[in-house]
C-alpha cells in the first residue's frame, strides 16, 4: 500500500520505518529540508535501538523516502498519517497548530478520496477539529467531490523499545466508525495483527481517550509506587520487598510498579497535564489526576532532599557525581528528566555537578553546556574525581556493576544517592559506603 507520512519526529519515523519494512511503500515529509537530508543520508536525529540500520536498509530498498514535497507527498499515499508534534501550551493544553497546519496541506493538495489518519496524540475532539479543517479548504478550492475520512490511531511506543514495540504492538486501537476506512486499516495493519486479532475498533473520541487514559493509568501505578517507598521510608519497611509482594498478584502485575525519582520524558507529564487541562475546560475535578502530578512534581525532589539532609543543608561548594542523565536507559532524551530537577536544585544550593550518560551527553551540552557548575565527563569513572558523592539517575545496564572500590577511591567520603534501587543495601553496607536508595532503610 502506498502510505504518506506527516512528521519525521519519534513516532511518524519509527512508524513509517516500520511499514515499509513490511513492505509498504512509505513517502516520509518533513518542513526541514536539513532533516530530510539527513535522512535520506541515513543519519537519524535520535537515538533509538535498531532503528538506524532498519531506516538505511529500507531507504537503499526503494520503500522509505523522504521529501519535502508536500503535495507529492499527499498524492502518493492512499493513506495519510499525521504525527507531528503537539507541544503543551502554557496553560498545559495540547497545542494543535502543527496537527491542524498538516490538514489543511493535506486538503490543499488533495485529489482524491483519502483516509486521514490522526497517530500523534491528541484531546479528545480534535479528529472532528482536523475533519473541520479539510473541510474548510476543500470547500474553499470547490472540491467537495472528494471524500474522506478522519481515523485516530493512536501510537503506543515507548522511547528505548519504539522499533519493537511498532513491531509488536499488543494493541492496534483503530476509532472510526466507517466500514471503508475499518478495511483499508486492517490492510494497512495486516502484517502486524497475524497471531490473534489486535485491532480494536472503536468510535473516534473513544480512541482518543484511550491514549490518555493508557499513559495516566501508567503514571499512576508509579505515583502510587513513590507514595509507598515515601510510606516505607517513613515506617521502616522495604519497598523492593512490598513491590514483589504486590507485583505476584496478576491484578498488579510487575510492570510499571518502579518507585524512584519520579517519572519523565516526553509523554507521561504532557499528557497528565492535557487531560488535567480538558477536565478543567469542562468543569471537571479531576482529583485524581492532580494527585498523580502533584506525587510525582515532590518524588523528583526526593533525591535532593535526602543529600540536602545528609549533608546539613550544607551543599555550598560541593560536588557531586551524577550518573545518568536521560529520563530513562535506552534514551538520550531529557525532557521532563528527573536529572534535571535534581541538577538544578544542586546548582541553587550552590553545588558543582559532574556527569555521565551513555547517550545523553550531547543533549546535555546542548541544555546546559554553559553552566559553569557542570563538567560533562566521557566516563562514568571520571565523573567520580573528587566528588563528594555518588547520585544514580538513570538505571543504566553499566551502571548496575560497577567497581566498588574504585568509587571508594575516588569519593572523598563513600557515599551513594541511588534514585532507582539498583543495589543491594546490605552488601552496599557490608562494603562500608553510606548508601541511600528510594523507600528502603538505608
Ligand atoms: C510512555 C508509555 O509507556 C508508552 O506506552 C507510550 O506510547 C508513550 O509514553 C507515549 O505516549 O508516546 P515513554 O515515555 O517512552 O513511554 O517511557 P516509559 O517507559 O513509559 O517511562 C516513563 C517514565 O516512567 C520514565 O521516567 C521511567 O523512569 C518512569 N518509570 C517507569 C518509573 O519510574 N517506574 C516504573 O515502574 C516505570
Amino acid at each position: 500500500m502506498n502510505v504518506t507520512v506527516f512528521g519525521t519526529g519519534y513516532v511518524g519515523l519509527v512508524q513509517g520505518t516500520i511499514l515499509a519494512e513490511v513492505g509498504h511503500h512509505v513517502v516520509c515529509i518533513d518542513l526541514d529540508d536539513h532533516k530530510v537530508e539527513q535522512l535520506r543520508q541515513g543519519n537519524i536525529p535520535i537515538y533509538e535501538p535498531g532503528l538506524e540500520s532498519l531506516v538505511k536498509e529500507n531507504y537503499a530498498a526503494g520503500r522509505l523516502e523522504f521529501s519535502t514535497d508536500a503535495a507529492a507527498g499527499v498524492n502518493h499515499g492512499q493513506v495519510q498519517f499525521i504525527a507531528v508534534g503537539t507541544p503543551p501550551d502554557e496553560d498545559g493544553s495540547a497545542d494543535l497548530k502543527y496537527v491542524l497546519t498538516v490538514a489543511a496541506t493535506i486538503a490543499e493538495h488533495m485529489e482524491q478520496n483519502q483516509i486521514i489518519i490522526n497517530k500523534s496524540t491528541v484531546p479528545v475532539g480534535s479528529a472532528d477539529k482536523v475533519r473541520d479543517e479539510v473541510e474548510k479548504v476543500l470547500e474553499r478550492r470547490g472540491r467537495n467531490d472528494i471524500a474522506f475520512d478522519v481515523v485516530s490511531n493512536p501510537e503506543f511506543l515507548k522511547e528505548g523499545s519504539a522499533v519493537v514495540d511498532c513491531q509488536k504492538p499488543d494493541r492496534i486501537i483503530i476509532g472510526t466508525e466507517c466500514d471503508a476506512t475499518i478495511e483499508v486499516m486492517r490492510e494497512l495493519y495486516a502484517p502486524f495483527n497475524r497471531n490473534h486479532d489486535k485491532i480494536i475498533v472503536m468510535d473516534v473520541k473513544s480512541a482518543e481517550l484511550t491514549k490518555y487514559a493508557a499513559n495516566c493509568m501508567l503514571a499512576t501505578k508509579i505515583s502510587f509506587m513513590n507514595e509507598m517507598a515515601n510510606l516505607a521510608e517513613r515506617l521502616g519497611a522495604d519497598i523492593e520487598a512490598v513491590r514483589k509482594g504486590i507485583g505476584s498478584d496478576p491484578r498488579i502485575g510487575y510492570d510499571f510498579i518502579y518507585p524512584g525519582v519520579g517519572y519523565g520524558g516526553s509523554c507521561f507529564p504532557k499528557d497528565l497535564q492535557a487531560l488535567i487541562h480538558v477536565s478543567n475546560t469542562i468543569d471537571f475535578d479531576a482529583k485524581l489526576l492532580k494527585a498523580v502530578e502533584s506525587r510525582n512534581k515532590e518524588q523528583k525532589n526526593t533525591l535532593f532532599n535526602k543529600i540536602s539532609q545528609h549533608f546539613h543543608a550544607e551543599l555550598k561548594g560541593k560536588t557531586f557525581a551524577i550518573w545518568g542523565l536521560s529520563f530513562k536507559p535506552n534514551t538520550d532524551d531529557m525532557r521532563d528528566a528527573p536529572s534535571r530537577v535534581l541538577m538544578e536544585a544542586l546548582w541553587a544550593a550552590g553545588a558543582k555537578v559532574q556527569a555521565y550518560d551513555p547517550e545523553a551527553m550531547e543533549e546535555a551540552q546542548r541544555l546546559y553546556g554553559s553552566h559553569d557548575h557542570l563538567i560533562l565527563c566521557g566516563t562514568k569513572e571520571a565523573a567520580l574525581k573528587n566528588t563528594d558523592a555518588l547520585i544514580i539517575v538513570t538505571e543504566w545496564q553499566n551502571f548496575r556493576a560497577p567497581d566498588f572500590d574504585l568509587i571508594k577511591e575516588k569519593l572523598t567520603e563513600p557515599t551513594i544517592f541511588d534514585g532507582r534501587n539498583i543495589y543491594e543495601p546490605r552488601r552496599m553496607r557490608a562494603k562500608g559506603f553510606t548508601y541511600y536508595s528510594v523507600g528502603r532503610p538505608s
